[in-house]
């Protein structure tokens, strides 16, 4: 009791940003163990993931832009704290928000996500090895980087196993438009002789911008020197829908599903 009366008294003291951490309760007294477990606790949790949650993790947990949780194998810990913590929390840099409910919500949220089982007749079915020849046959290693080779035009692909669902993943491949990442923005720099330059945003200010253009290399245009930036919204990368048939489809994503480097 001690330590949480003097919990109170820092609160009050500190600014906004600085008290978040000490909100939740048992995030600051080490609960390990998720105390609300019952079924109605887990009936709970699922009304509650599905407003918070399910628009990145799917309805059933499935997966979308975020992972496939039904694998009870989890890359930022398995424990029902560390699920616990990354909900309070968030994971930085993983497009995964901090989603601030009371501790017993969320409790009741890892316990729903806990009782999360894939389907069988879901179970992942392509040929990984195969898809790694396609991925090297269709040349996706010039624009995507790969354990220790590749291009820059768009993200690393070396953990996406972890990070996306195999639902996202076809996704980009059949449909890149559908959902383009905010780091990777198409621009097209038009210079005073009408002559375009297209590639992927990586600096703006009032004076400059600069881009990586399609061969990969950095280019630099002051602002004064050019006659326009085009903004066209819609992925850099070619869609793949009909170049691929869908066993070939299957074990493109089963490739990317085992990405996951630690
Ligand atoms: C805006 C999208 C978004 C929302 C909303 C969201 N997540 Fe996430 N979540 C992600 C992404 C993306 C990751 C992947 C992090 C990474 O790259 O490893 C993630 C990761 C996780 C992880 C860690 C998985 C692992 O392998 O360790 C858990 C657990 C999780 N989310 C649960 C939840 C729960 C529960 C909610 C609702 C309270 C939620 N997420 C809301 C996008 C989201
Ligand atoms: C000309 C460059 C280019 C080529 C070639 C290319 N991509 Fe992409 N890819 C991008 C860019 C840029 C993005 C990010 C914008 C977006 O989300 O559409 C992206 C996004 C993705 C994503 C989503 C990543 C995420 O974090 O959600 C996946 C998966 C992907 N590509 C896989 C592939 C595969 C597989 C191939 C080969 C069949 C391929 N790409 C070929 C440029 C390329």
């Amino acid at each position: 009791m001690v330590a949480l009366a003097a919990a109170g008294v820092l609160t009050a003291a500190l600014p906004a940003a600085a008290q978040r951490p000490l909100a939740s309760i048992d995030a600051q007294t080490g609960v390990d163990a998720n105390p609300y477990t019952s079924d109605e606790d887990v009936a709970v949790g699922e009304e509650l993931y599905a407003s918070r949650c399910s628009v990145c993790h799917g309805p059933e947990g499935r997966g979308d832009r975020g992972p496939d949780l039904t694998r009870q194998v989890y890359r930022h810990g398995n424990s029902d704290r560390a699920i616990f913590m990354n909900i309070l929390s968030g994971i930085p840099n993983t497009g995964m928000p901090s989603v601030r409910l009371s501790d017993k919500e969320m409790w009741q949220i890892v316990a729903y996500v806990r009782s999360l089982r894939a389907p069988a007749e879901m179970a992942e079915t392509g040929d990984a090895d195969a898809g790694r020849a396609l991925y090297a046959r269709h040349d996706c290693g010039r624009c995507h980087f790969v354990d220790g080779e590749g291009g820059r035009l768009g993200p690393e692909l070396s953990t996406i196993g972890w990070s996306r669902s195999p639902v996202h993943l076809r996704a980009s491949i059949v449909d890149p438009g559908g959902d383009i990442e905010d780091d990777y923005r198409q621009v097209r720099v038009v210079g005073a002789d009408g002559s375009p330059t297209v590639g992927v945003l990586l600096n703006e200010d009032s004076y400059s911008i600069q881009l990586l253009d399609m061969a990969g290399r950095l280019r630099s245009f002051m602002k004064s020197d050019i006659d326009e930036i085009e903004r066209p919204q819609v992925s850099l990368m070619p869609s793949f829908a009909g170049r691929l048939d869908d066993p070939e489809l299957d074990a493109l994503v089963a490739y990317l599903s085992s990405l996951r480097r630690r």
